[in-house]
């Protein structure tokens, strides 16, 4: 193993040394030799190679056997959604999870995770009153991802929070974190022989800001500058508690492992001579994922430098305290330590820019940073479906050395990575998306053998094109298209599929005499 590192690492480096051609390069638009070069090697031995979808994007069967509705049912069956699009059937996942699986062989994947529906397991939201047809519809796929060799990670909260429990106040109130708790609970008792990873949430940053702070996700609540960090609060002593549970009853019987997942982008900033730019893109990283991390990974609070901005800028708005919620050292202590590896969503790159934007009279937290972020539209490749997404593939090593650093050497599955195209019709030749998977893999098998970082696993998303909250149908991330307009929801893979099922059955792009990752 040593031998083949110090090989990859002196190949590279000799890469780097003689001339580089075009070829060394997936996109014209990065060619720096030192960072941008196309490196060969493989992943470690038992590495985790997946694809990832969400219970509430893939399933449908919004009210079959006995399922309650969730926010995202409401949310959607008020219009809110791209074009007034729902997932009532959605992929049909819930009647067509054996072609999923199908899929999956076909791919090569080890690992799929995926989400169950709280309000599926429990239509009340209360673990008192328990839909054993939820319960039967996760045994049924759990059974047949064994039969087929393949892995589940299982994630328990995916955004479709019970719609009961949202006219209790939702995560902003508190009691949730015992409410979830006792979900977390009754999942591990009735699917813990069966699954070994577990993730309690997914992407807190994301369904805090959208959904309690701008307003534009379920449960479409514009409780700027206040709401998201309540929900914060919540959701970390709940990730905690429900850690804990694992940890105390489960872990010793079940022999799993259990932990959260956070999106990350990575911040540049905009100018790299200006101190300013770089202040704030510092903020920025520390911010966006250490406010779920640094408490977990870290010393059990939020970073101070964040608890610093937010009293600053609530003093400025004349409040006595500050937005931001405290943690008692009891929490501190319950909350430090409660992960067994880090899960890493990650997408793209921000650029930077000083700019003063707080407020006397406005609370937001997009305002907090003093800060503006962009992309560079004029010399990065093009953006995904998505207007968000540019690839950007250099920025996730700088991001999986900046937790390397910031947390400690963690365990690191990158939980999803993947592309999105507009609507249009089918058009299997993604080579963008093929791009994109081939430049950012090859980035993380870096980080892996330059950088020393503990990567345990990649998670392609997503399986199949599937409901993209606001967005609708709008935005397909899928390795196979999927047509809504077919009753049936027929499956077409795309050409991206090919090349990702060969990067696993490689586990990552080896050295071969005349090998051109162009070929791929
Ligand atoms: C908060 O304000 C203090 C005092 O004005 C200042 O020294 C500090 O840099 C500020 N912190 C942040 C993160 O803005």
């Amino acid at each position: 193993m040593a031998v083949l590192h110090l090989l990859a690492i002196v190949a590279f480096h000799l890469l780097i040394i003689s001339e580089a051609k075009d070829s060394d390069f997936i996109y014209k638009e990065f060619t720096n030799p030192k960072r941008d070069t196309f490196v060969y090697g493989t992943f470690p031995k038992d590495f985790a190679w997946g694809v990832a979808t969400a219970s509430y994007q893939i399933e449908g069967a919004w009210d079959a056997d006995g399922k309650g509705p969730s926010i995202w049912d409401t949310f959607t069956h008020n219009g809110r959604s791209h074009k007034k699009q729902n997932a009532d059937v959605a992929c049909d996942s819930y009647n067509k999870y054996e072609e999923d699986i199908a899929m999956m062989k076909k791919l090569g994947v080890s690992h799929y995770r995926f989400s169950l529906s709280w309000p599926r397991i429990l239509p009340k939201g209360f673990a008192n009153e328990v839909n054993r047809e939820g319960i039967e519809y996760y045994k049924k796929l759990l059974d047949a991802l064994h039969k087929a060799n393949i892995e589940p990670m299982v994630t328990l909260y995916h955004w479709d929070l019970p719609q009961v429990l949202q006219d209790m106040g939702g995560w902003e109130n508190e009691m949730m974190a015992n409410y979830f708790a006792a979900y977390a609970d009754l999942c591990f008792q009735a699917f813990g022989e069966q699954v070994k990873l577990w993730i309690t949430f997914n992407e807190p940053t994301i369904f805090s800001l959208f959904g309690y702070e701008l307003g534009t996700d379920a449960p479409g609540l514009p409780h700027n500058g206040y709401g998201a960090y309540r929900v914060g609060h919540t959701v970390i002593k709940a990730h905690a508690k429900a850690w804990h549970l694992y940890d105390q009853k489960y872990r010793k019987s079940q022999g799993g492992k259990i932990s959260i997942v956070l999106h990350g982008n990575w911040f540049e900033p905009k100018n790299p001579d200006s101190e300013f730019d770089r202040a704030v893109a510092e903020k920025a990283s520390y911010v966006e994922l250490g406010w779920f991390a640094n408490p977990i990974f870290g010393d059990g609070d939020y970073p101070a430098i964040m608890k610093d901005m937010i009293a600053n800028n609530s003093r400025i708005q004349q409040l006595s305290t500050s937005r931001l919620p405290e943690f008692t050292e009891d929490d501190k202590r319950m909350i430090e330590g409660t992960f067994d590896f880090f899960g890493l969503n990650h997408y793209t790159t921000n650029l930077v820019a000083h700019k003063p934007t707080v407020s006397e009279h406005f609370a937001s937290f997009f305002m907090e940073f003093n800060g503006e972020m962009s992309q560079d539209k004029e010399s990065w490749p093009e953006p995904a479906g998505s207007p968000w997404l540019y690839p950007v593939p250099w920025g996730l090593r700088k991001l999986l050395n900046h937790i390397k650093q910031t947390y400690g050497d963690v365990p690191i599955y990158i939980t999803e990575n993947g592309f999105s195209e507009g609507e249009g019709p089918l058009n299997t030749k993604d080579t963008a998306r093929i791009n994109y998977y081939k430049a950012y893999i090859n980035e993380a098998l870096k980080a892996y053998l330059i950088d020393s970082v503990n990567l345990k696993g990649y998670f392609a998303w997503s399986l199949m094109d599937n409901f993209e909250w606001r967005s609708g149908y709008s935005e397909r991330f899928g390795l196979y298209h999927v047509d809504f307009e077919d009753p049936e929801r027929p499956r077409t893979p795309r050409e991206s599929a090919n090349v990702y099922a060969k990067i696993i059955k490689n586990n990552g792009f080896p050295v071969q005499a005349g090998t051109d990752h162009t070929e791929l």
